[in-house]
């Protein structure tokens, strides 16, 4: 779904102070600018922001960074943050394909993608958040032993995913095609809602290094 541009939406972003924008000077500072040494969890394509707020009121001792390229959704999620103003949440807007930019080696413990475009055509699939393009990244932010949960509702993408995690070296510790809402804990997130509307399945994944 693309939302209508807003020429307001990063001007408003410029004043919360939720919200970094490419903060390159947060690499390898960011249990400083949370003020503890909590874990740090990142949620990439973090659209408006439901699982980053929810997962963060739920656990106070974890950090939350919630990353989102698509100003026009990220605006929503960051007037949450502001509302709620939670100590271990904070959001950068910025794509992911800058992530070392911010984060240096082992900085965080687990990433979370949800619900990210499939990009179904071949010559898109370089632009999948689960490609070994950003495996490689991922692997060089993670921590040894981070973690990266995925959920899909496309099972094409998901079928690919899997397979890009074994071979990048991920290590499976669960695979499920059809995602109990409330197994585990699971946080419910805006296309999720949508997707189990409609009695569509949603595919999970988590790995580990
Ligand atoms: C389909 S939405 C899902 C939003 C939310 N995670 C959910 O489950 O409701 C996918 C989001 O990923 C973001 N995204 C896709 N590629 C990205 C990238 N390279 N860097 C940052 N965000 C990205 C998109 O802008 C979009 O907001």
């Amino acid at each position: 779904m693309r939302l209508r541009y807003k020429s307001w939406a990063i001007p408003e972003m410029q004043e919360n102070e939720y919200i970094f924008f490419d903060p390159i000077e947060n690499k390898g500072r960011w249990s400083e600018i949370f003020g503890n040494d909590n874990p740090i969890y990142l949620e990439i394509g973090a659209g408006r922001g439901r699982f980053a707020i929810t997962s963060a009121s739920q656990n106070p001792n974890i950090n939350y960074i919630a990353l989102e390229m698509d100003a026009n959704a990220f605006v929503y999620a960051a007037r949450l943050f502001k509302e709620e103003a939670l100590p271990n949440l904070y959001g950068v807007r910025t794509v992911a394909q800058r992530l070392l930019e911010f984060f240096t080696e082992g900085e965080i413990d687990k990433i979370y993608i949800n619900f990210c475009n499939p990009w179904p055509k071949n010559r898109q699939h370089k632009k999948r958040l689960s490609h070994p393009r950003f495996l490689e990244l991922y692997k060089i932010i993670l921590k040894k032993g981070g973690q990266i949960e995925l959920k899909t509702d496309d099972r094409p993408f998901f079928d690919d995913t899997v397979r890009y995690f074994q071979d990048s070296g991920l290590e499976l510790l669960d695979v499920d095609y059809d995602l109990d809402a409330n197994k585990n804990g699971n946080i419910v997130t805006e296309y999720e809602t949508k997707w189990r509307s409609q009695g569509v399945k949603i595919n999970y994944v988590k790995g580990i290094f």
